[in-house]
């Protein structure tokens, strides 16, 4: 793992052992299911994952019990939480709020960097708090771990030199630009409905407005309050709908498989979640159906992908016509050349948000 960490962060790293910040039970992937690993069941394997460069489930359904077996707390992959803290240019002395706490061990490296008496770290599950608090001291990193919702950032701290979200927004919370000092910095995963986003810093003007670029590939979870409706196909798709049909010779290669332009499409067209969904009879998964919803609305779109002349049937129910949306903003990013995803760069004002390409001047959603 050592190997993908920057140099700048190896001896943070090594003063901070991830193992003392995983909890004894967490859930690993078998099958697709999330199944539980236990350190006193399988010792070895235990430590094995707290020390590869993967992310480590910590808790499901928000630790509801409710079974439905989506991640809600992770302590992240080490190399990229390494690439996070390298953007966010932390020096010793910074005064530094990260939103996220997890499972603390994020917060231990900000410590060793900045110092323990300028991190502070909010969490919005309680109990999740409670277990970071716990274990960053008994590591010897007594960290200000506050439970509360980090959207709205921290005010007995600010200002800060740095904030740091280790969960993806959609709307960057404006309290996070009110409490940052002029000249610092806000590093937050940023995502769409659409696509799972990239890391997005902002430096913070003095005017109450903040800007910066998109970087990196980094999918992260999102805040709780702002995750995209979860949902199966079946839900939001009923044989009773009415519906437009229309043939396409749009493959869904690029613009659903293209980073920079689904990436692109997902800043362009609000709401609209993606599904793939592959015939079950075909072991090759040459025939599938791309399902484009908007649980808001209701609108869906399918669009079906089978070899053979490239004519797609496309079937559009609801006020919205997503399809024809994302045709259209796709058309948009092949006529501006292709743009990488880090051409594009967002700015924050107290009333909105402005993605756009290359500079401010040029909005484009
Ligand atoms: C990827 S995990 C963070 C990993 C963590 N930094 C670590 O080192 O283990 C994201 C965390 O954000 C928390 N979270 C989600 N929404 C939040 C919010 N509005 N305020 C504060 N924490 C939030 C989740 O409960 C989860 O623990």
């Amino acid at each position: 793992m050592a190997r993908k960490i920057p140099p700048a962060w190896r001896a943070a790293f090594m003063a901070v052992p991830r193992h003392l910040f995983i909890p004894d039970t967490v859930w690993v992937r078998e099958e697709g299911r999330p199944v539980p690993l236990r350190r006193a069941d399988s010792p070895e394997r235990w430590l094995e994952a707290c020390y590869s460069d993967e992310p480590i489930a910590v808790q499901l359904d928000d630790g509801d019990g409710s079974g439905r077996g989506y991640v809600t707390s992770s302590a992240s992959m080490p190399s990229v939480v390494a690439l996070m803290l390298e953007a966010a240019e932390l020096r010793f002395g910074h005064r530094v709020l990260e939103i996220g706490t997890g499972t603390g061990f994020n917060a231990a490296l900000i410590a060793c960097r900045v110092g323990i008496d300028n991190t502070t770290t909010v969490e919005i599950d309680a109990d999740l708090a409670e277990q970071a608090r716990e274990a960053l001291k008994n590591a010897g990193w007594p960290v200000e771990t506050v439970a509360a919702d980090g959207t709205q950032g921290y005010p007995p701290g600010a200002p800060y030199d740095r904030i740091l979200s280790t969960a993806s927004v959609y709307k960057v919370p404006y309290p996070w630009i009110e409490q940052a000092a002029p000249g610092g910095k806000v590093v937050t995963p940023w995502g769409t409905a659409f696509h799972s986003g990239a890391l997005l810093r902002l430096y913070v003007n003095g005017d109450g407005t903040a800007s910066g670029h998109f970087e990196g590939d980094t999918g992260f979870m999102w805040v709780r309050g702002q995750r995209p409706p979860h949902g199966a196909v079946e839900d939001r798709v009923s044989p009773e709908h009415d519906y437009a049909e229309t043939v396409t010779d749009l493959h869904p290669y690029e613009p659903v498989g293209d980073f920079s332009a689904s990436f692109a499409i997902g800043a362009l067209v609000p709401g609209m979640t993606s599904t793939l969904v592959y015939d079950r009879d075909d072991p090759a998964s040459q025939r599938y159906t791309v399902y484009l919803m908007d649980p808001g609305s209701g609108s869906w779109a399918s669009w079906r992908i089978q070899p053979g002349p490239h004519e797609y049937v496309v079937k559009q129910h609801g006020p919205r016509s997503l399809f024809d949306e994302l045709a259209r903003a796709y058309q948009w990013w092949k006529e501006a050349g292709k743009p990488d995803h880090t051409r594009f760069g967002l700015t924050v004002t107290p009333d909105r948000q402005i993605v756009w390409l290359d500079d401010p001047a040029h909005p484009v959603a």
